[in-house]
């Protein structure tokens, strides 16, 4: 490879020594319109409760999350993605509060939309916040069954489209789902809300601090989510499912957990040409919150890197609970 050059005709220190050249030949930037910012949001009224396993992380009441959406608008995040935290007087065994229009998640879309009307609103499909059982879809026999889980979640798609979200994200990893509620929002014509699909979604352990802040570790108790979410181990079977949910009608896919999972994003981009997304997901965010409080690494810069990491692997979209703080430094 002639191109490469010899030593020392070639030194690639040379293009490092300068801070204003090195960000002349920077390949990755890192952009507040590029993150996503997820939000808890519980009842009630002027309250921010914090999620104790993710440091920084409050669920809010919808009068504070009008307000903190204003600001993260004024920072320069152009999106945000709900996860409501439901009152275990309205779960059921089939999840029902998410089909109804009025639901804390709907409400949510709403007070976003009042509060910066610019602002992308994303809306997960999943029945978890909403199950007595704390899976993602209903259970019968003690297995998650795909196909009439699929019929909750159209309806829940359907609901979460007229309240205004402008993109509705599958996070289940049923078969079949971006086909059937794509279905469901052209019938309704929703014609233009945008899906984006979970589409390698692992069964991971790095959902840990998540499932702590929207209460569905009590309920799942020790089960897993292991016949649905994908094997770690696997590779190949995340290109399968990204190919046949963009068959189905996704717009945009996304790989999850994040940081350990590059590998999947980087191969996803080269070979399919929908955008990719990437979530930081609630692990990784206390992993690195956590070393900072003990002051083992210097977190502003490990979150910096990590995130840039993303876009380097090539992801569009990043999900991450840092997004403010991100925004800021930027
Ligand atoms: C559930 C859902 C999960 C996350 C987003 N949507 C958890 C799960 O699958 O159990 C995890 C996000 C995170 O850990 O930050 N539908």
């Amino acid at each position: 490879m002639t191109e490469q050059g010899q030593f020392p005709a070639t030194r690639l220190r040379r293009a490092r020594m300068q801070p204003w050249l090195r960000e002349l030949v920077a390949e990755t930037r890192l952009h507040p319109s590029d993150l996503i910012w997820p939000v808890f949001v519980q009842e009630g009224e002027n309250t921010e409760t914090p999620v104790a396993s993710m440091p920084g992380v409050s669920r809010l009441t919808l009068d504070i999350l009008a307000q903190k959406t204003k600001e993260a608008y004024a920072l320069g995040i152009r999106a945000m993605a709900i996860f409501p935290i439901v009152d275990d007087t309205l779960k059921s065994p089939l999840g029902d509060e998410a089909m109804h229009p009025k639901n804390l998640a709907c409400r949510a879309i709403a007070a976003i939309k009042n509060a910066a009307p610019e602002m992308g609103v994303i809306a997960d499909v999943a029945l978890d916040p909403y199950t007595t059982h704390g899976q993602d879809g209903i259970v019968e026999d003690g297995i998650v069954v795909n196909d009439r889980t699929l019929e909750i979640l159209c309806k829940q798609a359907v609901v979460l489209a007229e309240a205004g979200a402008d993109m509705v994200a599958p996070s289940d990893m049923m078969d079949g789902r971006i086909g059937a509620i794509r279905a469901a929002l052209e019938h309704k014509k929703l014609h233009d809300t945008v899906i984006l699909s979970y589409a390698a979604k692992y069964a991971s352990s790095f959902y840990g601090p998540f499932r702590d802040a929207v209460g569905s570790a009590k309920n799942l108790g020790s089960a897993d989510k292991k016949n649905y979410q994908m094997d770690p181990a696997n590779s190949d079977e995340a290109m399968r499912e990204i190919a046949l949910d963009i068959a189905e009608g996704a717009d945009m896919v996304m790989v999850k957990p994040g940081i350990a999972y590059l590998d999947i994003i980087a191969r996803a981009k080269a070979r399919f040409d929908v955008p990719m997304f990437a979530y930081q997901v609630s692990g990784e965010y206390a992993m690195i919150k956590a070393a900072a409080q003990n002051g083992w690494v210097d977190g502003d810069a490990v979150m910096m890197e990590s995130l840039l990491a993303f876009k380097r692997a090539g992801a569009r979209g990043i999900l991450t609970y840092a997004a403010v703080e991100v925004a800021k430094k930027i």
